[in-house]
């Protein structure tokens, strides 16, 4: 964008009003023209509201990032405030009042904005007490998912057997449906279609009974039905990186203090998941490789007793179990190179590639954790292979 116009309005009140035109969110292709009566119609033909005595103009109002890190959208600084918005450091050179406009809101909220965070009342401090606190996303014209980036996600573990019964968060409207979530996912994300123009609300419920200081700050982002960024049907996760790291919700450090209802030592797993982690093909890679991140002895623990066996053994090919073992909690690798059971459990993995499209790994676990003992579920590395190499 190189034309850039910015009109002060500086008139009296009867002529702002008609000056003034100030779309709710503007975009590239708006023309504010130089007549005013062109002004006009734009705030009229867009069903703008009207605000005196704010500057107006033609910025492009496109991603941006703060100089802390915040993902926000470019915008004139009192349409920033209109929006409700923060404004986070200037988002041009050229003037002064295009500002990196970041949108944060809490507890009983909803946006039709892109980039809006979902904060804990309280935060960035906790919140430790109990009660339902809900946000909506209304989608604006165009798009067609949303993707979810816990920034933040910190809530009690689930019960020894995965449920999350103290804390959950729960996502309704979209598509694929997905689990109650709890325990801590930070980092994770998630890609869910909008269903026409209908919303997806997150609820996160807490008890209060229970003193743990939860966390959230969840980053929501509108993706265009024509986005490359879209994530494919039936991937609640997408990655889009050449090399990357993929994990089961809830994987982290440490055990799971809860028992589960045979109790033994219970897991991390989440129970009844079945999902879909894609990973975006890169140019001129065909395969991708999945293996075991060094130093992390829990990394492969999906099924069986994970506290009977040699922790130096943990991981290894030799505990790994393959095909009509795999019947509670298991990844599936599709036609897995040299392979013959694209289903993979126990507490050890073998390294695994496959050339198959979409590149995919289902995750699949029941509705508890008996036989399992102490389980935390996976983290894998993965890395795409060259063609020629495939
Ligand atoms: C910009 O706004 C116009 C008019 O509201 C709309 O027709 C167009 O699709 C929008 N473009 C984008 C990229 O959002
Ligand atoms: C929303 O923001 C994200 C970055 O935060 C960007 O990738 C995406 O394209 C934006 N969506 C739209 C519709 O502009």
């Amino acid at each position: 964008m190189n034309v850039w116009l910015v009109v002060f309005c500086l008139g009296v009140l009867h002529v702002s009003r008609s000056c003034c035109a100030v779309q709710q969110r503007s975009n590239v292709t708006d023309v504010i023209g130089s007549s005013e009566l062109d002004v006009v119609q734009a705030g009229v033909q867009r069903s703008g509201r009207f605000f005196p005595f704010y500057t107006i103009g033609r910025i492009a109002n496109v991603p941006c990032t703060s100089p802390s890190g915040l993902s926000g959208t470019c915008l004139i600084v009192g349409e920033c405030k209109d929006n409700g918005g923060l404004a986070s450091g200037s988002c041009s050179s050229r003037t002064n009042q295009a500002v990196c406009c970041v949108y944060t809101k809490s507890c009983g909220g909803s946006t039709d904005l892109n980039s809006t965070y979902f904060t804990n009342s309280g935060f960035p401090g906790p919140y430790n007490g109990g009660g339902t606190c809900t946000f909506t996303v209304n989608p604006s014209s165009g798009i067609c998912q949303l993707r979810i980036d816990f920034r933040s996600l910190t809530l009690s573990q689930p019960t020894g057997d995965g449920s999350c019964t103290t804390d959950r968060l729960t996502i309704v409207g979209g598509s694929p449906a997905v689990v109650p979530i709890c325990g801590e996912n930070t980092g994770q994300h998630l890609y869910l279609n909008f269903a026409g123009s209908s919303p997806i609300s997150l609820r996160i419920a807490t008890n209060g009974d229970v003193s743990f200081n939860r966390l959230w700050n969840i980053e929501l982002s509108q993706i265009a039905c024509a986005s490359a960024e879209r994530a494919p049907n039936g991937c609640l996760q997408y990655y889009t990186d050449e090399t990357g790291e993929i994990s089961s919700l809830n994987y982290g450090l440490g055990e799971n203090p809860a028992l589960n209802t045979i109790g033994a030592r219970g897991s991390r797993q989440l129970a009844n998941t079945n999902y879909g982690i894609c990973i975006r093909p890169a140019a001129a890679k065909c395969s991708v490789s999945y293996s075991l991140p060094p130093n992390d002895r829990y990394a492969f623990t999906l099924s069986d007793n994970a506290i009977v066996i040699d922790p130096t053994l943990l991981g290894s090919a030799m505990l790994s179990a393959t095909g009509a073992a795999c019947t509670t909690d298991f990844i599936i690798i599709p036609n897995p190179t040299g392979m013959t059971a694209d289903r993979f459990c126990g507490l050890g993995f073998p390294g695994v590639t496959s050339s198959a499209r979409p590149f995919v790994v289902y995750t699949v676990t029941n509705g508890n954790e008996t036989p399992d003992v102490a389980n935390r579920g996976f983290r894998l590395l993965y890395t795409q292979n060259a063609c020629s190499a495939a």
